[in-house]
Parts: C-alpha cells; sequence; structure tokens
C-alpha cells in the first residue's frame, strides 16, 4: 500500500503574518488526520516561519525550489543545504511554472533533484504536458522525455526517495481538471516507465501524485483512482478550510 500525501503548493502567495494565520487555523483541522502525509510549500521567505508553526504536527513543510549548487556566486538563488536548515523536508523541483517562466529543463530538473537527494531532502518533481501538446496527441511522449532525461539518471537508492508529481499544465490554474481516468492514465504511463527503468518493485512504492485545480470538489473522485496516491494543490492550497477538506477527503 503507498501512503498517500497531500501537498499544497503556495507559489508567491503568503507573507510571514499570513503565513502563522494559515497554520494557526489549519493545524485544528488536521490534527486527528492519519491516513495521510501532509506537505506544505510557502515561498522561501516563510519557510522558517511555517517550519515553527508546524513543529511536532506532523505537517512537512518543503521549498518551491532550489539551485543545484552547494554555493557560489548565483545572486537570487537557494542552495539545497540553506532549505534544509531553514527547516524543510522537501523541495518541489521542476514545476510547470519554473519550466514555462523561468527556462527550467530536463537536465536542470535532474541536477537539482540530486542536490536535494544529497542534502536529505525530499523532491517532488513535477512533469506533465501543455495543452498543445496533449491536443497534438504528445502527452506520452512529453513524459517520456521529462522522465528519461529528468530522471532515468538517478540511482535506484535515489529514485526510491522522490515523490513525482504529474501536472498537466493545461489544468494548472485553469480550473480545468484533468479527469480522474486521463490522470489515472498518464500515472500508469509513469509508472510504467518506473518499472522499465528501476524494476517492477520501486515502480510500485513510487508515490505518484496529481496536480491541476484539485478542489474539495473533485478530490474524492481522483483518489479513488488506484494509481492516483495524492495530489499537489495550488489554489486550494491557499485557503486552510478548503486545503483541510482535501486532506480529509
Ligand atoms: P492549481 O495549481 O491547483 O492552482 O491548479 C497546481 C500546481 O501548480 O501545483
Amino acid at each position: 500500500m503507498r501512503r498517500p500525501v497531500i501537498a499544497g503548493n503556495w507559489k508567491m502567495y503568503k507573507t510571514l503574518a499570513e503565513t502563522r494565520a494559515f497554520f494557526q487555523a489549519f493545524l485544528p483541522l488536521v490534527a486527528g488526520t492519519k491516513h495521510c502525509d501532509i506537505v506544505v510549500a510557502p515561498p522561501y521567505t516563510a519557510l522558517t516561519a511555517a517550519a515553527e508553526s508546524t513543529r511536532g504536527s506532523g505537517v512537512a513543510i518543503a521549498a518551491q525550489d532550489l539551485h543545484w549548487a552547494v554555493e557560489g556566486a548565483f545572486t537570487g538563488e537557494i542552495s539545497a543545504r540553506m532549505i534544509a536548515e531553514a527547516g524543510c523536508r522537501g523541495v518541489v523541483v521542476g514545476h510547470s511554472e519554473r519550466r514555462q517562466y523561468f527556462g527550467e529543463t530536463d537536465e536542470s530538473v535532474l541536477r537539482k533533484t540530486r542536490a536535494a537527494l544529497e542534502a536529505g531532502l525530499q523532491p517532488i518533481v513535477c512533469v506533465g504536458e501543455t495543452l498543445v501538446e496533449r491536443e497534438g496527441n504528445l502527452a506520452e511522449s512529453v513524459l517520456k522525455r521529462q522522465f528519461e532525461d529528468g530522471l532515468a539518471a538517478l540511482t535506484p537508492p535515489e529514485f526510491s526517495r522522490i515523490l513525482l508529481a504529474y501536472e498537466p499544465v493545461w489544468a494548472i490554474g485553469t480550473g480545468r481538471t484533468a479527469t480522474p481516468e486521463q490522470a489515472a492514465e498518464a500515472h500508469g504511463h509513469l509508472r510504467a516507465m518506473a518499472a522499465a527503468r528501476f524494476g517492477p518493485e520501486q515502480a510500485s512504492s513510487l508515490r505518484i501524485l496529481y496536480g491541476g485545480s484539485v478542489k474539495p470538489e473533485n478530490i474524492r473522485g481522483l483518489m479513488a483512482q488506484a494509481e492516483i496516491d495524492g495530489a499537489l494543490v495550488g489554489g486550494a492550497s491557499l485557503d486552510p478550510k478548503s486545503f483541510a477538506a482535501i486532506v480529509n477527503y
């Protein structure tokens, strides 16, 4: 049995005060939650406050990106060690918004994933096709390229520590969710790629999250699919009640 993971990606939202207020409202709503791992990824500036607010609660904090170097002259960048020191247990890597607006490539995704693992962080590695790619029947080949160029070079022990997130770009922030069947089909392709590269055992323990317009209203249908092991939630993770409703699906 794969343990479900519900992760919230706050993107560029929430100040320190808003972060503290969120957890004050959110933690009591999930205090009795045992059935899944809960992760929240605030912006860099709020990481320490989030880690302090959630200490002892079982909620894990993750960053939204990192640089692959240990340290160096990279103005504006943050290393894995800095993120770990801020109290994070994980980090999102290769989000489609990073790929689309900030030049993230499959190669940089691989470097960042390795850097995260070396610092003891759990990477949540995102893959997914755009609308043009889906309509051109390229979804499977895009996932294959992102998997092979971004992840296949990991060692089996490295691969066993990652979470994969399937996030069709056309479903992110658009209100247009992939149907549970569409998501499950893509997850099945990804699991088959993992099996081909790392063997069936590793593939069957790999947790694959779905992301793209996940809401309290659609989480149950998604989680009813055996292939879907959790969710990466953007907009609906900003409100404590709606994120708690998703966590407690
Ligand atoms: P959304 O974002 O839930 O707002 O669509 C998902 C994501 O980008 O991780």
